[in-house]
């Protein structure tokens, strides 16, 4: 079973997802009982349509997730137009923590996947606050950023996005590191393909991206819900996938103790492993500064 806490636009979405995927029944938890209640209600009526015969269920009560294979977190306030993540950092430190500590004691033997924004602080905070293994508790934030990445090389390119493959590291935020060192079209490196120019104009578009749909519409849904059932998928049928996630390495990429998004293995055990990359000199810099932005964002946070 999948529990996701937070039933909002992304909770609700990322749900019809992972049922539409076939990839697990799914409990949705929210405080307010009747929203979780009623989009399990409305999915259950639409499961016919997607020939979907999984259980989907809406509660109010955290005592429900016991048994939970993966719980995902993204209840909390989410990013309004003109604000960074680090905005939204003290409000939700408190929401996280409260729920995590829900989580370690219903579902101790679970994975758990933070989405709420700073999604890297957050994840810092769960690990704290849960006290469950390191590799069972991650952050999605990087694996949008990698969406994001492919649709704007495979936009400036012209081709489909299936043939694009990319990897984001670094926090999820302004400071992320797109690293255009990997990125490849059916293997061909984009710096074949790509002027520095045009590299630097897609590298920009993906730090951006988030924000221009906030701008827009208020919120981002449909990505970060696609990526949240990508991601439950690696998990719950130990897929073995490379993404980058935010977890806390040992000392991989001069990281330690924090957590920051890195290429790793996903399967039924979290993270399995990471991955460490030798990266351009640039993108070394950048991510240096990327992680100094996390541990500042933290000691602001402990203040
Ligand atoms: C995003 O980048 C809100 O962090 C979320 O879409």
């Amino acid at each position: 079973m999948i529990t996701i806490i937070g039933a909002g636009r992304v909770g609700s979405e990322a749900a019809y997802n992972i049922l539409e995927d076939r990839i697990g029944d799914v409990l949705l938890i929210d405080l307010q009982a009747d929203i979780a209640r009623g989009e399990a209600l409305d999915m259950m009526q639409a499961a016919p349509a997607i020939e979907f015969d999984g259980k989907i269920r809406g509660s109010g009560d955290f005592k429900e997730m016991e048994g939970s294979e993966l719980v995902i977190v993204m209840a909390g306030q989410a990013r309004k137009p003109d604000m960074t993540r680090i905005d939204l950092m003290n409000n939700n430190a408190k929401t996280v923590s409260s729920i995590v500590k829900e989580v370690a004691k219903y579902a101790p033997d679970c994975k758990l996947m933070i989405v709420t924004n700073p999604v890297d602080i957050m994840t810092y905070i769960a690990r704290k606050e849960s006290g469950l293994p390191k590799n069972h508790v991650f952050g999605m934030g990087n694996i949008l950023d990698t969406m994001r990445f492919r649709s704007y090389i495979a936009q400036e390119l012209g081709v489909s996005r299936e043939d694009t493959h990319a990897m984001v590291i670094g926090e999820h935020g302004d400071s992320m590191v797109p690293l255009a060192e990997y990125a490849c079209v059916s293997g061909i490196p984009v710096t074949n393909l790509l002027s520095k120019d045009q590299i630097d104009k897609i590298i920009h578009q993906t730090i951006t991206s988030g924000a221009d749909v906030i701008k827009l519409k208020g919120a981002t849904t449909y990505a970060p819900a696609a990526v949240i059932a990508l991601t439950a998928d690696a998990i719950i049928k130990d897929r073995k996938r490379v993404m980058s996630v935010s977890t806390c390495p040992s000392g991989e990429y001069g990281c330690s103790d924090y957590s920051i998004g890195v290429p790793a293995v996903l399967g039924k055990n979290g993270v399995e492993r990471i991955l460490e990359l030798k990266l351009s000199a640039e993108s070394q810099q950048r991510f240096a500064k990327s992680l100094d932005a996390v541990k500042q964002a933290i000691t602001q946070l402990k203040s």
